[in-house]
């Protein structure tokens, strides 16, 4: 069994990553940050060490994400779980060299072009599965769909959170709506209030009540749980598609369910992306 998995370079990533990876026979670190890799493949013990491969990816830039995807179909013919965990929030509106919103870039774009770029390999799996880290702030989301990069209105860094994390969940349904019979699985998750480096560069209201909650909130080892669950568990194939919290589906907001938000989101992302796909 092969595993690819982004962000594990920190927080829920990292435990997910060390615990998965006696489970798996190949795993790919698919990260932007080498030297932070390479300490996490040399905490692991040695014949654990042998079956990681460092892949560069700063899901920010789209060139490195198709570099990344071309450097694991080098390495194999196989994939059969992509978990697209890496993610966080921008205080400020930051636009990227591709001309994306960073939020949207690091949380959605990025993961939309690796997945698209890896489904040769899943679909070659006989139980593919594609897990995306999303969260209950998908609730708070009011998207635009003509301004996703903020051009026009004012940004709000919390919103354009809220608005990826249900793009992760409308994601997560397209996948196991349009390869379903092709027998991939796709799952989305909200891991809990988990202490982690995530929100500590926020400031304003957001960074407030962040920095209020930390005395209540899990560790990382609690927060990915549900990852793992989802990595490791058959699921039956009727809850494919479906949003996950504490290892059970739960139902997310109804914009969540929307087919006419999910297809407006694909159609969006392949204008956005295509020049990379
Ligand atoms: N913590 C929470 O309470 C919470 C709640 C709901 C959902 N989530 C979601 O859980 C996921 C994991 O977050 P976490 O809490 O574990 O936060 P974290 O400790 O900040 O970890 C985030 C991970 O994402 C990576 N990353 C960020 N931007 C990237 C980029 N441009 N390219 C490649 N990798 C990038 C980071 O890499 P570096 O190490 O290089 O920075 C790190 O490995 C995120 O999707 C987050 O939205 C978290």
């Amino acid at each position: 069994m092969k595993l690819a998995i982004t962000g594990p370079t920190s927080g829920i990533g990292a435990v997910a990553f060390s615990q998965l990876t006696p489970y798996f026979d190949e795993i790919f670190l698919v990260a932007r940050n080498e030297s932070k890799a390479n300490k996490l493949i040399q905490s692991l013990s040695p014949n654990d060490q042998k079956k990681v491969t460092f892949i560069y990816c700063d899901l920010t830039d789209m060139d490195t994400v198709v570099s990344a995807a071309k450097s694991i179909k080098e390495k194999t013919a196989i994939l059969d779980v992509l978990i697209n965990n890496a993610g966080g929030i921008f205080q400020n509106k930051e636009i990227t060299k591709d001309g994306f919103e960073m939020s949207l870039a690091a949380n959605h774009l990025g993961h939309f072009l690796l997945t698209h770029h890896l489904l040769p390999l899943l679909l070659a799996s006989p139980s593919p599965k594609v897990i995306n880290v999303s969260s209950e702030a998908h609730r708070a989301a009011k998207v635009d769909f003509n301004d996703l990069n903020y051009e026009h209105k004012k940004f709000s860094s919390f919103l354009s959170y809220a608005n990826v994390k249900l793009f992760n969940i409308l994601f997560t349904k397209s996948l196991s709506e349009k390869f379903g019979e092709k027998g991939l699985r796709a799952f989305a998750l909200h891991p809990g209030v988990v202490k982690t480096n995530f929100g500590n560069e926020t400031s304003g209201l957001f960074g407030f009540f962040w920095k209020l909650s930390a005395p209540f909130m899990i560790t990382a080892e609690e927060g990915a749980k549900t990852t793992i669950y989802l990595a490791k568990t058959k699921i039956d194939s009727l809850k494919n598609g479906y949003y996950f919290k504490k290892s059970r589906p739960v139902k997310p907001s109804s914009e969540a369910n929307s087919k006419k938000m999910r297809d407006r989101l694909w159609k969006e992302s392949e204008i956005l992306l295509k020049k990379w796909l």
